[in-house]
């Protein structure tokens, strides 16, 4: 039995902002289970979490195929007893501008990241609802869904303004079982996504891809972009028991980059 004997699933837990999730919530006592269509990666992950003497599984998952989603639900289930914690963390983008995007792009973007999001969250919701202990629904949004368009695209940003609005219509929904819903807005953040969107703007611009950085960095009050952990820290605080009456809300996490 784990410190805490909750259970969190993360799904895209096997790269990234994911993976830095599933460590965290591994050394604060959860159960990890690491959802993501490459199980390869996950297993990576996992390791990381077992030498930290921390529990978890791998469920290959991918979120855009419903029948997947019930096994990662009752997979969980059948090998901790409950879910506690849903992370909505798997996405994906492609960086263009809008006249090179295709009804391909638009499938598979908002497949993942809002469709992904929405039956993810039904499906666990269904489950948390029958445990009657409430719980916390975390959905990975992005300050492209308010905006931000530097390293997003308008296919990309449009799905993240359906999870941000997913999550206010969902917390409202769902406030009744106890379940909280809450979305976080990363600004830049350094992972696999951030280093292909650098690899091609440097190509594009003829620029070396520091200097990509530097343009992105510049105008960030705090002055540097995230790193996946910083985005960890705000998991384990809206999964914590002082975030408990906190439901419906979009953080950025930008380093103050954009106002609201
Ligand atoms: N990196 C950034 O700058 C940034 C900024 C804002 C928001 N985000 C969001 O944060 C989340 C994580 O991004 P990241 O930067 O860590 O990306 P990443 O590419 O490093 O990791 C994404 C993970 O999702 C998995 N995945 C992809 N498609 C999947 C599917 N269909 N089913 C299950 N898993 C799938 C991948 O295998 C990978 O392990 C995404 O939702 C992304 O949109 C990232």
């Amino acid at each position: 039995m784990s410190k805490k004997n909750k259970t969190a699933c993360i799904t895209g837990a096997g790269n990234g902002i994911g993976r830095a999730i599933s460590i965290a919530m591994g050394n604060e006592g959860y159960n990890i289970v690491c959802a993501d269509i490459n199980s390869d990666h996950a297993n990576e992950t996992l390791d990381i979490i077992k030498k930290n003497n921390g529990l978890g599984i791998v469920i290959k998952t991918d979120v855009t195929n419903f029948l997947d989603i019930k096994k990662m639900v009752s997979n969980t289930i059948e090998s901790f007893g409950s879910i506690d914690v849903l992370v909505n963390n798997a996405g994906v983008t492609r960086t263009s501008g809008i006249m090179d995007l295709t009804e391909e792009d638009w499938h598979w973007i908002h497949n993942v990241n809002a469709k992904g999001t929405f039956f993810c969250l039904q499906e666990t919701a269904r489950q948390m609802i029958k445990q009657k202990n409430g719980g916390r629904i975390i959905n990975m949004a992005s300050v492209g869904g308010k905006g931000f368009v530097d390293v997003s695209n308008a296919i990309y940003a449009a799905s993240k303004g359906a999870v941000i609005s997913l999550t206010k219509t969902a917390a409202q929904e769902l406030g009744k079982y106890e379940i909280t819903v809450n979305a976080i807005c990363p600004g830049i953040t350094h992972t696999n996504i951030l280093s292909n969107i650098i690899k091609k703007r440097s190509l594009e611009q003829n620029k070396t891809e520091s200097e990509i950085i530097k343009h992105y960095v510049r105008d960030i009050p705090l002055g540097r972009a995230n790193e996946p952990e910083d985005i960890a820290a705000m998991v384990i605080f809206l999964s914590s028991e002082g975030a408990k009456n906190i439901s419906g809300q979009s953080y950025n996490i930008d380093g103050g980059l954009i106002p609201s």
